[in-house]
């Protein structure tokens, strides 16, 4: 179902794609601390191309590259890069792609990976693009609920925070939508999810919008926050009106299911304190980690059907 196919949006994918990483996500849990022992990809080369900042997406791409035994080149900052020198990004993946077996890109614009995926030969692996999609983090934010929370269906599930430029809360939204899930999208005003997206969700799903959290949060088995994305405003000063306009107290969860999984991809700035960090509801740390496993089944998947 996967092998040689390009991951640019979630909504390409059926429930039944979606299902199969997390079912091969959960053999590579153990295999993501000491690595694959047959090291099935160790004849293939990933490219990570990482054409804006990144800490978790590219390591634990490489790291599940690594496990996998395959080999890795690209690169985390353009400086190095014949970009700065003007090359367009067409070109770039012309040549990468005949130096490796698959390209993982995160680039600022939306729409990047869909065109870098129209020019390769090999599959192209959307890391981010812009605010448009971020595929491969929904698939491990799914992991994330299933493992922990035991189930995908039947849950409610709160988004908070910037989920107007947020890539990652476009693709888990649409995600969430192919599962029974009731979903409360909370935020400011100027940060709520787009209109399109709403409106294909809302066709799938029930789905509810609220401005403060303290409206809903009794009810939530899974609250997946977001920091606000500064860098895409397109105006500074309307960054500053919404700054520091949410963040999650200690005493909402006094208000919460004990059983209540708290989620974020990371980075955060001032959402979530520190404090909340040993709670047992905070699951972000250990959703990062399961980035891992849950790549080294979408590489293997890829690259070799299995
Ligand atoms: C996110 C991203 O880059 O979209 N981080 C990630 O990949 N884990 C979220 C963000 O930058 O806020």
């Amino acid at each position: 179902m996967w092998l040689n196919k390009d991951i640019v949006s979630i909504g390409d994918f059926s429930k039944e794609e979606i299902l199969e990483v997390l079912e091969r996500s959960e053999n590579m849990v153990s295999y993501a601390k000491t690595g694959h022992p047959e090291k099935p990809l160790r004849d293939k080369i990933v490219a990570t191309l990482f054409f804006e900042p990144s800490t978790r997406t590219r390591l634990s791409f490489e790291s599940a590259a690594m496990r996998m035994g395959a080999g890795i080149l690209g690169f985390g900052a353009l400086e190095s890069t014949s970009v700065v020198k003007g090359e367009t990004l067409i070109d770039t993946v012309r040549i990468v792609e005949s130096y490796s077996d698959v390209i993982v890109i995160r680039h600022p614009m939306e729409g990047a990976a869909r065109l870098a995926s129209e020019f390769a030969q090999v599959p192209v692996i959307n890391a981010g693009d812009g605010a448009g999609q971020h595929p491969t983090q929904t698939l491990l934010d799914l992991f994330t609920i299933k493992r922990e929370l035991g189930k995908l269906d039947n849950i409610c599930v709160g988004i908070m925070g910037d989920l107007k430029y947020g890539r990652t809360v476009h693709s888990l939204s649409k995600a969430l939508s192919l599962f029974k899930i009731d979903l409360h999208l909370i935020s400011p005003e100027t940060l709520k999810m787009p209109k399109h997206i709403l409106k294909d969700i809302s066709t799938k799903i029930k789905v509810q919008e609220h401005e403060d959290l303290e409206e809903i949060v009794q009810d939530l088995d899974v609250l997946y926050v977001t920091r606000i994305q500064k860098e895409r405003f397109p105006d500074p000063e309307e960054y500053k009106k919404v700054a520091g306009s949410y963040y999650l107290k200690t005493s909402h969860l006094q208000k919460a299911k004990k059983s209540l999984i708290i989620m974020h991809p990371l980075p955060r700035v001032d959402e979530i304190p520190v404090e909340i960090d040993n709670y047992p509801q905070a699951r972000y740390f250990k959703q990062a980690a399961y980035g891992v496993p849950v790549r080294m089944a979408i590489l293997d998947l890829i690259l070799r059907g299995e």
